[in-house]
């Protein structure tokens, strides 16, 4: 009933509106076109894709593991990844992003990525994985890693007894301008590694008194926390703080005395 009535009533407002509807469309395509066409431009010149870097990051992807904050205890468990007896040998490579690495990462992370496929071939690989600091900065800061480096684990099957020997952990550090993927190949295939001395202080990850305590994480959480703090938020603070503990200490006082104007403003309507 209904369709029918507006069937009825099509012809005649098709003719009623026909030139003002087919300009409309006329309109609406010219529009469309012209949005396109200044749309075009950019969007028709996409970046061309790297060939070496986009396979290099399908190989990185296909063996690297993304180490993260919930993920780590139990990707780094001894035995977890590969079965073999003896030290699991793990390369992490940190990375960070914009506001971790001020956007200058991804030509030294590239160049990782082209290595994978070096240390994939070797007979005996290490585990690869990678720490973004960008995305898992507390991690990175319960590490203390810097950015980019290398993280060199050899973790250790537990024995028989069930007790853990302790994890060898290196911080290898990588220039970001001049690293090249056989350096980081040669790491593991000619054991550069054992160039860089293992740290054994207090913060190493494993067996410090922080790991040891389980303090580890919430150590990270609060140097994460103080680093995203902008500077200006902490002089505001400050300045907060002294003003308003200055005011009510000596604001009217010194206001009064014309000595400190700016200490005495927050207290002056109370007066
Ligand atoms: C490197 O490989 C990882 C996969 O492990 C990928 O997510 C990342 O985008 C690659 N980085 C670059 C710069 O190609
Ligand atoms: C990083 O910065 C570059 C240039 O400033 C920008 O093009 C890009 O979108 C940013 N990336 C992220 C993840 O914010
Ligand atoms: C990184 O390599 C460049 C070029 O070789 C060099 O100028 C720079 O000093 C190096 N940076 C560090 C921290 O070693």
């Amino acid at each position: 009933m209904r369709t029918s009535t507006v069937l009825l009533a099509l012809p005649a407002l098709s003719t009623a509106q026909q030139f003002p509807f087919v300009d409309q469309v006329k309109a609406f395509f010219g529009q469309a076109s012209a949005s396109i066409s200044s749309a075009i431009p950019e969007a028709s010149i996409p970046p061309i894709p790297n060939p070496i870097a986009a396979g290099a990051a399908a190989i990185a992807a296909a063996n690297v593991q993304r180490l993260t904050l919930d993920n780590h205890e139990r990707v780094l468990r001894p035995g977890a990844a590969t079965a073999s007896p003896g030290v699991e040998e793990w390369m992490i490579f940190v990375t960070g992003g914009n506001k971790t690495c001020f956007g200058n990462c991804k030509g030294v992370e590239q160049t990782f990525n082209e290595s994978v496929a070096l240390i994939s071939a070797s007979p005996s690989p290490p585990n690869l994985a990678l720490l973004d600091c960008e995305t898992d900065g507390v991690l990175c800061n319960a590490w203390t890693v810097t950015i980019p480096s290398i993280l060199h684990l050899q973790i250790p099957q537990p024995l028989a007894d069930q007790s853990k020997p302790s994890t060898t952990i290196r911080y290898i550090a990588v220039n970001r301008t001049s690293a090249t993927a056989p350096e980081f190949a040669a790491l593991h295939l000619q054991e550069k590694y054992k160039e860089t001395q293992p740290y054994d202080g207090f913060f190493h990850p494993f067996s410090g008194p922080l790991a040891i305590a389980g303090a580890l994480i919430p150590f990270g959480y609060l140097m994460w926390g103080i680093a995203k703090v902008p500077s200006w938020a902490i002089m505001i603070g400050i300045s907060f703080f002294s003003r308003t503990f200055m005011g009510r200490r000596f604001g009217p006082q010194a206001g009064r005395d014309g000595q400190a104007p700016a200490a005495a403003a927050p207290a002056a309507p109370a007066q």
